[in-house]
């Protein structure tokens, strides 16, 4: 069977942009920055993004077309040995993330609902808070939810590359960037609101700890879907002709827009409505209501932003469950409905545990967290810098010949030779540095 191919450059470079793009730069990336002190979390992520993030990208992306393979077919063909570890690992995460997500994905349909209903529109911070720690404690309501999100993900990649994942993201990420802007012209205007912006970007840098160090990468890597072999994947169905360091700078672009936007539109509404900066996971969905009650047809606008914040956040779970899926049909010759459905099911089981933890089972901890708190450390902090790493040493030292004949016709010049000692040394030095010096503090 012939491999799918994108249909364009942009369908391209917008499937990946939408893989990044969605709940970890909507719903993390403002939170994480504000419970790290604002300013200089935002640098770090920053210079993080546009180093480690942008050489690591395109390596993986160099890695999909030269193989064309999915993630553990891609170390197979291109090394052997012990090196599809690193895929299977991958894919094993993707899982992982895949059943915490697709329950935050459904807090975005439940808030779709509770926008129509008009009962989230006042600026009552304790109202909000109330409403939201009701709802995702609630034992029934959120896995409901979840459910609905995980039938969303698989009805989308059960339809196949081109049809389901390229029309998505193409209408989608033009229309969720317009809203940002007007919600930001509106926050911006409020009374108080420029004590958040200053927040968010006035670096103090006497901040900085292995913590906030460790934070900044694991988002970095969570926002920009990498180590988890997505960009392998989406790298192998791009044709030859297409200049792949020109389509990482543009997804690396656009993913970093969309979390300064994004922490713009969140941050200073904190400050004019009086929320508690550090409140964690629900300060987007605390917030962001309090927004809109102060705009005229707020409601409408309201509903428009859970919309596409579902929307969002489902290009992203459908690229993560496209590397689960196939997976499946690479390595047992499922087909690719039935993989998706098979692999979805185990994704939404796991999810139902992560869900109550937030609620009735949060009595249930390892190391003090809860399941949901587990996955979420165990994917971003531990497996995907470590992913990261290892597909570093890979390129560097092992499959380097490959990947830059790949690169070869892409105008990065002597530019090469940068990456590949930034592949080599550079990269896992930094990134096992920044995991020890974490592992230490906690
Ligand atoms: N990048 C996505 C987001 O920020 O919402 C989430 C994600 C997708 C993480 C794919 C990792 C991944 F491989």
């Amino acid at each position: 069977m012939a491999r799918s191919q994108w249909g364009s450059r942009l369908g391209f470079i917008l499937a990946a942009a939408g893989s990044a793009i969605g709940l970890g730069a909507i719903w993390k990336f403002p939170y994480v920055a504000a419970t790290n002190g604002g300013g200089a979390f935002l640098f770090i992520y920053l210079g993080i993004c546009l180093t480690l993030g942008l050489a690591l990208m395109l390596a993986e992306m160099a890695l999909g077309r030269a193989s064309k393979a999915g993630a553990v077919g891609a170390f197979r063909q291109l090394a052997g040995g012990g090196w599809p570890i690193i895929g299977y690992m991958s894919v094993l995460v993707c899982f992982l993330i895949l059943s915490f997500y697709s329950v935050v994905g459904g807090w975005t349909i439940a808030y779709i609902v509770k926008a129509l209903g008009g009962g989230i529109m006042t600026s009552d911070a304790k109202t909000l808070g109330a409403i939201f720690n009701g709802f995702i404690s609630d034992p029934l309501e959120p896995i409901a939810y979840h459910a609905g999100f995980a039938l969303l993900t698989v009805w989308v990649v059960a339809g196949g590359v081109q049809k389901g994942i390229e029309n998505l993201s193409k209408f989608l990420m033009p229309a969720l960037f317009v809203l940002m802007l007007v919600l930001i012209v509106r926050g911006l205007t409020l009374p108080g609101a420029w004590d958040g912006v200053k927040y968010f970007v006035a670096p103090d840098f006497s901040k900085v700890s292995s913590a906030m160090l460790v934070d900044a990468l694991g988002l970095a890597f969570f926002s920009l879907s990498l180590g988890l072999g997505i960009m392998i994947t989406y790298g192998s169905y791009v044709s030859k002709e297409s200049n792949l360091l020109g389509s990482a700078l543009w997804v690396i672009l656009l993913t970093v827009a969309t979390c300064f936007l994004a922490g713009l539109m969140v941050l200073p509404a904190v400050f004019a409505f009086g929320f508690d900066p550090s409140a964690g996971p629900g300060l987007t969905f605390i917030t962001m209501p309090a927004v809109f009650a102060h705009l005229p047809l707020g409601q409408l606008f309201a509903v428009m932003f859970f919309c596409l914040l579902l929307l969002a956040a489902l290009t992203s779970s459908v690229s993560l469950l496209e590397v689960v899926t196939s997976f499946a049909m690479d390595e047992f010759g499922l087909k690719r409905g039935q993989a998706a459905w098979v692999m979805t099911l185990g994704i939404f089981l796991l999810g139902i545990p992560a869900s109550l933890s937030l609620g009735v089972w949060s009595e249930y901890q390892l190391f003090g967290m809860g399941v949901f708190d587990l996955l979420d450390y165990l994917t971003s902090k531990l497996l995907m810098p470590l992913g990261e790493l290892l597909l570093a040493l890979f390129v560097g030292w092992k499959a380097w010949p490959v990947v830059r004949r790949e690169l070869a016709g892409d105008g990065a010049g002597r530019r090469m030779r940068l990456m590949r000692g930034f592949c080599m040394a550079m990269a896992p030095a930094l990134i096992g540095w920044i995991m020890v010096a974490s592992l230490r503090a906690a």
